[in-house]
């Protein structure tokens, strides 16, 4: 028996860490935060256990919390207090977000990211204005009133005027950075433009550059309450089934000045993690999203598993896969429990 390569030798308790390649560090997490224009108090999330939605007057304190546990940074959604169907609370002066942003950049040292997108703003819960769509067949004629909806999809050129408005309001607000989520072709030049127009040149972009349409969203949908009231987001985001098309996707945004590319959802899409690491050389962020968070929560529940344990498992293999930084539900968990170890 030829036994030259035993892999066991290294296994062994006191070089185990030695020779491990990756390591999970409190400061590659953001945590997601939901801050609730129309509540003035915290309302848990059922579908996400321990994530609440908080009123802006408790936005500091929220965010206390997190930084509390070693992680540095946060990613703020906002909840209106009223949608239309232009979305127009969205770059408010005194939206949610930006109020919440103003506070929290105010008297904190935490990282601010904010989410730029129209779907919490929109009464019809899609990520932009919408439009008649122009690839239907013309010969269907005027389409009854109920099917009507059927037909309309989001005005991509419009949207971005509106993504413009937000991104500068976040930024006037003092937002350290800038994640457009919405998926519309040429967002990020549009952005990277308004905030250098504006003077906001210093503040980076990290573009959502690889997001599918993925029912991995549920709960983040019933956390944010942005559920399209009709149809869903497939003519916006990618198709589970493209790999190279989100190489294409990933190579426009940094073209267009992207500094951070993420991919989202994490776990189920780790080979185009691995891919965009290996085709890019800019940090690589990975969305852990709501239902990856959701069904984990939902095993330990029944006892089917050991929470701690599996958390900790998936966001190892989100970094091993090649994310730099992970936003996940679990930020604060994980580094209380990475601290704990240390
Ligand atoms: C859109 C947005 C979504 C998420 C983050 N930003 C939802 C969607 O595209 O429907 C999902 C995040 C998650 O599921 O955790 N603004």
């Amino acid at each position: 028996m030829d036994l030259t390569h035993r892999p066991r030798r290294l296994r062994q308790d006191r070089v185990r860490g030695l020779v491990s390649e990756t390591s999970l560090e409190p400061s590659d997490l953001i945590a997601p935060v939901f801050v609730d224009a129309t509540t003035d108090e915290r309302i848990p999330i059922e579908s996400m256990p321990g994530h609440e939605r908080v009123p802006v007057d408790e936005s500091v304190d929220r965010v206390r919390e997190v930084l509390e546990t070693g992680v540095e940074a946060v990613m703020i959604f906002g909840i209106p207090e009223s949608k239309d169907p232009e979305g127009t609370r969205a770059w408010a002066e005194d939206g949610v977000v930006q109020a919440a942003t103003r506070r929290i950049t105010a008297e904190t040292d935490a990282y601010v990211i904010t989410d730029v997108c129209l779907c919490e703003y929109t009464d019809h819960g899609h990520c932009g204005p919408l439009e008649e769509e122009l690839s239907g067949d013309d010969e269907r004629g005027t389409p009854c009133d109920h099917d009507r909806d059927a037909t309309m999809t989001v005005d991509n050129d419009a949207t971005l005027e509106s993504l413009d408005r937000i991104a500068v309001s976040h930024a006037e607000a003092g937002a350290d950075m800038i994640a457009p989520s919405g998926m519309m072709d040429g967002m990020v030049a549009a952005i990277r433009g308004a905030l250098d127009r504006d003077g906001y040149e210093h503040v980076p972009i990290m573009s959502y550059a690889a997001k599918y349409e993925s029912a991995f969203y549920g709960p983040f949908r019933d956390a944010a309450d942005g559920a399209p009231s009709f149809g869903d987001r497939r003519h916006y985001q990618m198709d589970p089934a493209n790999a190279r098309e989100a190489l294409r996707e990933v190579r426009l945004d940094a073209e267009q000045g992207a500094d951070v590319l993420m991919i989202k959802p994490a776990l189920p899409y780790l080979d185009i993690v691995a891919e965009i690491r290996r085709e890019f050389d800019h940090p690589v962020a990975a969305y852990n999203v709501s239902g990856e968070y959701a069904m984990l929560h939902a095993a330990a529940e029944k006892g089917w598993l050991e929470l701690d344990e599996v958390a900790l498992e998936s966001l190892v293999s989100i970094k091993r896969a090649g994310a730099d930084l992970i936003l996940t539900y679990f930020a604060e968990e994980v580094a209380n429990r990475l601290s704990a170890d240390r």
